[in-house]
Protein backbone atom coordinates (compact mmCIF):
# COMPACT_ATOMS: atom_id res chain seq x y z
CA UNK A 1 0.00 0.00 0.00
CA UNK A 2 1.29 3.33 -0.45
CA UNK A 3 2.09 5.90 1.59
CA UNK A 4 2.28 9.63 0.88
CA UNK A 5 3.45 12.97 2.94
CA UNK A 6 4.56 15.64 2.16
CA UNK A 7 6.95 18.69 3.62
CA UNK A 8 4.99 21.24 3.68
CA UNK A 9 2.06 22.46 5.55
CA UNK A 10 -0.33 21.02 2.99
CA UNK A 11 1.02 17.74 5.03
CA UNK A 12 -1.90 14.99 4.14
CA UNK A 13 -0.22 12.76 6.31
CA UNK A 14 -2.88 10.77 8.43
CA UNK A 15 -2.22 7.14 8.69
CA UNK A 16 -6.14 7.18 7.09
CA UNK A 17 -4.72 7.75 3.87
CA UNK A 18 -2.39 4.38 3.53
CA UNK A 19 -5.09 2.82 3.95
CA UNK A 20 -6.61 3.70 0.68
CA UNK A 21 -5.92 3.16 -3.06
CA UNK A 22 -7.15 4.81 -5.60
CA UNK A 23 -8.08 2.84 -9.08
CA UNK A 24 -10.14 3.49 -12.69
CA UNK A 25 -13.72 3.42 -12.41
CA UNK A 26 -15.54 -0.19 -13.76
CA UNK A 27 -18.91 -0.35 -14.76
CA UNK A 28 -19.34 -2.72 -11.91
CA UNK A 29 -18.26 -0.13 -9.33
CA UNK A 30 -21.70 1.85 -10.26
CA UNK A 31 -24.21 0.17 -7.34
CA UNK A 32 -21.66 1.65 -4.68
CA UNK A 33 -20.69 4.87 -6.66
CA UNK A 34 -24.51 5.63 -7.07
CA UNK A 35 -25.31 5.26 -3.37
CA UNK A 36 -22.73 8.28 -2.36
CA UNK A 37 -23.88 9.98 -5.53
CA UNK A 38 -27.23 9.65 -4.20
CA UNK A 39 -26.22 10.69 -0.62
CA UNK A 40 -23.75 13.55 -1.75
CA UNK A 41 -25.86 15.69 -4.65
CA UNK A 42 -28.87 17.20 -4.90
CA UNK A 43 -29.88 16.35 -8.52
CA UNK A 44 -27.66 13.25 -8.91
CA UNK A 45 -26.45 11.95 -11.50
CA UNK A 46 -27.98 8.59 -13.13
CA UNK A 47 -26.40 5.57 -13.35
CA UNK A 48 -27.08 5.19 -16.99
CA UNK A 49 -25.00 8.73 -17.17
CA UNK A 50 -22.01 7.41 -15.72
CA UNK A 51 -22.44 3.99 -17.96
CA UNK A 52 -21.71 6.33 -20.43
CA UNK A 53 -18.70 8.27 -19.67
CA UNK A 54 -17.04 5.08 -18.97
CA UNK A 55 -17.71 3.34 -21.66
CA UNK A 56 -18.43 5.86 -24.52
CA UNK A 57 -16.96 8.94 -23.76
CA UNK A 58 -13.23 8.65 -24.95
CA UNK A 59 -11.97 11.81 -23.14
CA UNK A 60 -13.58 11.21 -19.51
CA UNK A 61 -11.32 9.87 -16.91
CA UNK A 62 -12.43 8.23 -13.87
CA UNK A 63 -11.37 6.87 -10.73
CA UNK A 64 -13.32 5.52 -7.10
CA UNK A 65 -10.75 4.84 -4.07
CA UNK A 66 -11.46 2.33 -1.74
CA UNK A 67 -10.15 0.99 1.34
CA UNK A 68 -10.18 -2.28 2.03
CA UNK A 69 -13.28 -3.70 -0.23
CA UNK A 70 -15.06 -0.53 0.44
CA UNK A 71 -15.55 1.83 -2.04
CA UNK A 72 -15.14 5.24 -0.81
CA UNK A 73 -15.12 8.01 -3.21
CA UNK A 74 -14.95 8.51 -6.59
CA UNK A 75 -13.92 11.59 -8.86
CA UNK A 76 -13.64 12.39 -12.82
CA UNK A 77 -12.76 14.83 -15.03
CA UNK A 78 -13.10 15.16 -18.99
CA UNK A 79 -9.57 15.66 -21.15
CA UNK A 80 -9.12 18.42 -23.31
CA UNK A 81 -6.51 19.45 -25.26
CA UNK A 82 -6.50 22.76 -23.48
CA UNK A 83 -6.86 20.99 -20.10
CA UNK A 84 -8.70 18.65 -17.60
CA UNK A 85 -12.04 19.42 -16.40
CA UNK A 86 -13.19 18.37 -13.40
CA UNK A 87 -16.80 16.62 -13.79
CA UNK A 88 -17.68 15.02 -10.32
CA UNK A 89 -15.99 14.12 -7.29
CA UNK A 90 -17.47 12.86 -3.91
CA UNK A 91 -16.47 11.48 -0.55
CA UNK A 92 -18.67 8.52 1.13
CA UNK A 93 -20.47 11.19 4.00
CA UNK A 94 -19.26 8.78 6.34
CA UNK A 95 -15.66 8.93 5.27
CA UNK A 96 -15.17 12.25 4.70
CA UNK A 97 -12.78 14.72 6.61
CA UNK A 98 -10.09 11.54 5.90
CA UNK A 99 -8.32 12.81 3.33
CA UNK A 100 -10.18 10.67 0.38
CA UNK A 101 -11.04 13.45 -1.70
CA UNK A 102 -7.40 14.62 -1.18
CA UNK A 103 -6.56 11.50 -3.27
CA UNK A 104 -9.03 11.20 -5.72
CA UNK A 105 -8.07 15.06 -6.45
CA UNK A 106 -4.29 14.29 -6.63
CA UNK A 107 -4.08 10.95 -8.41
CA UNK A 108 -6.50 13.33 -11.34
CA UNK A 109 -3.65 15.75 -11.06
CA UNK A 110 -1.42 12.97 -11.64
CA UNK A 111 -3.10 12.05 -14.83
CA UNK A 112 -3.09 15.53 -16.06
CA UNK A 113 0.27 15.57 -15.77
CA UNK A 114 1.16 12.08 -17.06
CA UNK A 115 -0.77 13.56 -20.39
CA UNK A 116 1.56 16.53 -20.79
CA UNK A 117 -0.95 18.91 -19.34
CA UNK A 118 -1.13 21.58 -16.51
CA UNK A 119 -4.31 23.35 -16.43
CA UNK A 120 -7.79 22.18 -14.46
CA UNK A 121 -10.82 23.56 -14.44
CA UNK A 122 -13.73 23.07 -12.40
CA UNK A 123 -17.46 24.35 -11.57
CA UNK A 124 -19.16 24.31 -7.84
CA UNK A 125 -22.24 25.54 -6.36
CA UNK A 126 -21.49 29.25 -4.70
CA UNK A 127 -23.32 27.58 -1.34
CA UNK A 128 -20.54 24.73 -1.18
CA UNK A 129 -18.59 26.57 1.20
CA UNK A 130 -16.68 22.89 1.78
CA UNK A 131 -15.79 22.04 -1.48
CA UNK A 132 -14.68 25.33 -2.57
CA UNK A 133 -12.44 25.48 0.71
CA UNK A 134 -11.38 21.78 -0.68
CA UNK A 135 -10.63 22.86 -3.95
CA UNK A 136 -8.54 25.84 -3.16
CA UNK A 137 -6.55 24.10 -0.83
CA UNK A 138 -4.87 21.94 -3.65
CA UNK A 139 -4.09 25.22 -5.81
CA UNK A 140 -7.89 26.22 -7.30
CA UNK A 141 -8.51 29.94 -7.55
CA UNK A 142 -11.66 31.37 -8.36
CA UNK A 143 -12.17 32.21 -11.82
CA UNK A 144 -15.29 33.99 -12.01
CA UNK A 145 -19.10 33.31 -11.57
CA UNK A 146 -21.68 31.58 -13.85
CA UNK A 147 -24.72 33.08 -12.82
CA UNK A 148 -27.66 31.02 -13.00
CA UNK A 149 -25.60 27.69 -13.96
CA UNK A 150 -27.54 25.16 -11.98
CA UNK A 151 -30.39 24.70 -13.43
CA UNK A 152 -32.45 22.95 -10.26
CA UNK A 153 -31.76 25.35 -7.89
CA UNK A 154 -31.12 28.07 -10.33
CA UNK A 155 -27.73 28.36 -7.93
CA UNK A 156 -24.67 30.54 -9.66
CA UNK A 157 -21.58 28.16 -10.24
CA UNK A 158 -18.00 29.38 -9.06
CA UNK A 159 -15.80 28.69 -11.85
CA UNK A 160 -12.41 27.56 -10.13
CA UNK A 161 -8.68 26.52 -12.15
CA UNK A 162 -5.69 25.24 -11.40
CA UNK A 163 -3.43 27.10 -13.32
CA UNK A 164 -0.14 24.42 -13.00
CA UNK A 165 -1.03 21.10 -11.61
CA UNK A 166 2.76 20.02 -12.00
CA UNK A 167 3.58 22.94 -9.83
CA UNK A 168 0.98 21.65 -6.85
CA UNK A 169 2.06 18.19 -7.33
CA UNK A 170 5.60 18.84 -6.90
CA UNK A 171 4.62 20.16 -3.10
CA UNK A 172 4.08 16.78 -2.39
CA UNK A 173 6.15 13.75 -1.94
CA UNK A 174 4.81 10.23 -3.18
CA UNK A 175 6.56 7.25 -1.37
CA UNK A 176 5.67 4.75 -3.64
CA UNK A 177 4.87 5.22 -7.47
CA UNK A 178 2.15 2.80 -7.55
CA UNK A 179 -0.67 5.93 -7.38
CA UNK A 180 0.41 7.06 -10.65
CA UNK A 181 -1.38 8.40 -13.67
CA UNK A 182 -1.91 4.36 -14.27
CA UNK A 183 -2.86 3.36 -10.88
C1 LIG B 1 -15.51 17.95 -1.24
C2 LIG B 1 -15.19 16.52 -0.80
C3 LIG B 1 -15.00 15.63 -2.02
C4 LIG B 1 -13.90 16.55 0.04
O1 LIG B 1 -13.55 15.21 0.38
P1 LIG B 1 -12.91 14.86 1.81
O2 LIG B 1 -12.40 13.47 1.74
O3 LIG B 1 -13.88 15.15 2.89
O4 LIG B 1 -11.73 15.94 1.87
P2 LIG B 1 -10.32 15.81 2.61
O5 LIG B 1 -10.49 15.05 3.89
O6 LIG B 1 -9.33 15.28 1.64
O7 LIG B 1 -10.03 17.34 2.96
C5 LIG B 1 -9.02 18.10 2.39
C6 LIG B 1 -9.24 19.59 2.65
O8 LIG B 1 -10.52 20.01 2.16
C7 LIG B 1 -11.09 20.97 3.04
N1 LIG B 1 -12.27 20.41 3.68
C8 LIG B 1 -12.71 19.14 3.64
N2 LIG B 1 -13.83 19.00 4.35
C9 LIG B 1 -14.10 20.22 4.87
C10 LIG B 1 -15.14 20.72 5.70
N3 LIG B 1 -16.11 19.95 6.20
N4 LIG B 1 -15.13 22.04 6.00
C11 LIG B 1 -14.15 22.84 5.53
N5 LIG B 1 -13.14 22.40 4.75
C12 LIG B 1 -13.12 21.12 4.42
C13 LIG B 1 -10.06 21.27 4.06
O9 LIG B 1 -9.26 22.33 3.59
C14 LIG B 1 -9.25 19.98 4.12
O10 LIG B 1 -7.97 20.19 4.54
P3 LIG B 1 -7.63 20.27 6.14
O11 LIG B 1 -8.12 18.99 6.72
O12 LIG B 1 -6.15 20.42 6.19
O13 LIG B 1 -8.38 21.46 6.65
C15 LIG B 1 -16.33 15.95 0.11
O14 LIG B 1 -16.58 16.88 1.13
C16 LIG B 1 -17.64 15.65 -0.61
O15 LIG B 1 -17.85 14.54 -1.10
N6 LIG B 1 -18.57 16.61 -0.67
C17 LIG B 1 -19.89 16.41 -1.27
C18 LIG B 1 -19.82 16.34 -2.77
C19 LIG B 1 -19.32 17.65 -3.36
O16 LIG B 1 -19.73 18.73 -2.94
N7 LIG B 1 -18.44 17.53 -4.37
C20 LIG B 1 -17.87 18.69 -5.06
C21 LIG B 1 -18.74 19.07 -6.17
S1 LIG B 1 -18.04 20.41 -7.09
Amino acid sequence: MSLFSSPSEHRPGSDEISEVYVRTMRVKDLPAVMKIERRSFPTPWSETLFQTEIEENSNADYVVACRADELVGYAGMWVLPGGAHITNIAVDPDQRGRRVGTRLLLTLMQRVQFRGLRRMTLEVRKSNKQARRFYQRYGFKVQGIRANYYTDTHEDAVVMKCEDVGKMLATFRFEDSDQGAHS
